[in-house]
């Protein structure tokens, strides 16, 4: 059965911007009501002003009006056997604007993983702690 969130993940993922490292990666994020938001690794001659996947889409649906917390779950899409996680950075960013939503991680043979956020970033640091 085909997951309409795994889908957008794996189409924006043609879209990554990757000269560099050719590792290209897709993430979707669905909202409260339903909407899909997505996001391509968009890469950088210096290297260090890439920009991940997962960024890309929180960043964009907070931009277009989306509340902090108001997401249900984010799938990530990547060419490898052992599925990609979220990097650390990327880690952080879900947990500040989702919380703890299941990341949902996929390759391009449709194999699967779930996990839940606070089990990837255990005890994370946010605004409780200000
Ligand atoms: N990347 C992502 O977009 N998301 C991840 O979860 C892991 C890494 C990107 C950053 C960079 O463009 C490339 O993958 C190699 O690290």
């Amino acid at each position: 059965m085909s997951d309409p969130l795994i889908d957008a993940a794996l189409a924006v993922r043609l879209n990554a911007y990757a000269k560099f490292s050719n590792f290209r990666v897709g993430a979707a994020i669905e909202d409260f009501e339903g909407r899909i938001h997505t996001g391509c690794n968009v890469e950088n001659a210096t290297y260090g002003l890439t920009v991940c996947a997962e960024r890309v889409a929180v960043f964009k649906a907070i931009s277009e009006g989306v509340g902090i917390r108001k997401f249900r779950r984010v799938a990530v899409a990547a060419d490898t056997e052992i599925l990609t996680p979220p990097c650390g950075a990327c880690r952080q960013i879900l947990w500040e604007f989702c919380g703890d939503i299941p990341v949902v991680l996929v390759n391009l043979h449709s194999k699967t993983e779930t996990y839940q956020l606070k089990d990837l970033l255990p005890r994370a640091f946010d605004a409780s702690y200000l």
